[in-house]
């Protein structure tokens, strides 16, 4: 009889609206498999009008914790008992899990975004410039990551320049906002681009950008990874340039919140990721 009340006090969730896309299930399914812990993960499809209601449900402990996903990472936030600085900085968080009878929260994407730079580029956070196109959510996450490994030298370049702005004047003096026209200027030199636009995602055209002008043997990393080579990883691939893609990211991000629940910090071995690949391709 252990086994009902293992099974409720062992399930985790990622809530979304819509959810359907998420390859959550399949990384945690996949370690709970193979660490043999008799767990789950669900995915839940709330809409934004259900969800402070489903968030408030958390505390009657029916789930050890989940993650959160579009739309909900800001209110998941705010409605939080215990976020963590991390996640009150970037006002959004994507996993949260019940302690002490309270939901903490946290956001672990920019830990998945140095994580996979750690695994791939060893060494890469030796540099004093770095790049970043774009200047929405997710971006915001990669330039908290960079600035916390000490990386000296921010641009943020936004179509919206006046989003870039925002983030440079949230994020302090080494952050440096500029309009898109700039980009090339920008690049000079830098030794980390990364893309955290939509560009180039799932056959969307990207522009074709001068990549020679950054610094010998810079490394270019993208946060979209369908598809796995994106346009700017094979233009930078063209130009000789270390390309790092943006699978090991959402990967990564899953660690913490696994081992949060289930009490394992999980590894991302290379089964993981053709598994996904698989997943990705059918
Ligand atoms: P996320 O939370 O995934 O980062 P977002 O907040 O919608 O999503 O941000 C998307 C980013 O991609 C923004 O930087 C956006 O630029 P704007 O702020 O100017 O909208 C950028 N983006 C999306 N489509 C773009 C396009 N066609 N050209 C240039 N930038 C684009």
């Amino acid at each position: 009889m252990r086994d009902s009340r293992e099974t409720l006090v062992n399930s985790a969730f990622v809530v979304g609206h819509p959810i359907n896309h998420s390859r959550s299930p399949l990384i945690h399914g996949y370690w709970l498999d193979k660490l043999g812990i008799a767990g789950s993960y669900t995915r839940l499809d709330v809409p934004p009008e259900a969800f402070a209601a489903f968030f408030s449900d958390l505390k009657n402990g029916r789930f050890v914790g989940g993650n959160v996903t579009i739309p909900h990472k800001e209110a998941a936030f705010r409605l939080a008992d215990r976020p963590d600085e991390r996640s009150e900085e970037l006002g959004a968080c994507n996993t949260v899990w019940l302690e002490d009878g309270l939901v903490h929260a946290t956001n672990t994407d920019g830990y998945g975004f140095v994580a996979n730079l750690d695994e791939r580029a060893p060494g890469w956070d030796r540099i004093d410039r770095a790049v970043v196109l774009g200047a929405g959510g997710a971006s915001r996450a990669v330039l908290q990551a960079l600035r916390d490994r000490g990386i000296g030298e921010i641009h943020v370049v936004n179509r919206t320049v006046g989003r870039a702005r925002e983030l440079a004047d949230w994020f302090g003096d080494r952050l440096h906002a500029h309009p898109v026209d700039a980009l090339a200027e920008v690049m000079s030199g830098a030794a980390l681009f990364v893309n955290t636009t939509s560009l180039g995602m799932d056959g969307m055209p990207a522009p074709e950008l001068d990549f020679d002008r950054l610094a010998r043997g810079a490394i270019v990393t993208d946060i979209v990874y369908v598809p796995l080579k994106t346009p700017f990883l094979a233009q930078a691939e063209r130009h000789g340039l270390k390309t790092v893609d943006g699978l090991g990211m959402l990967l990564h991000q899953a660690a913490p919140g696994f081992e949060k629940w289930f009490g394992v910090r999980p590894t991302v071995d290379d089964d993981l990721r053709r598994r996904i690949i698989a997943d990705m391709e059918g």
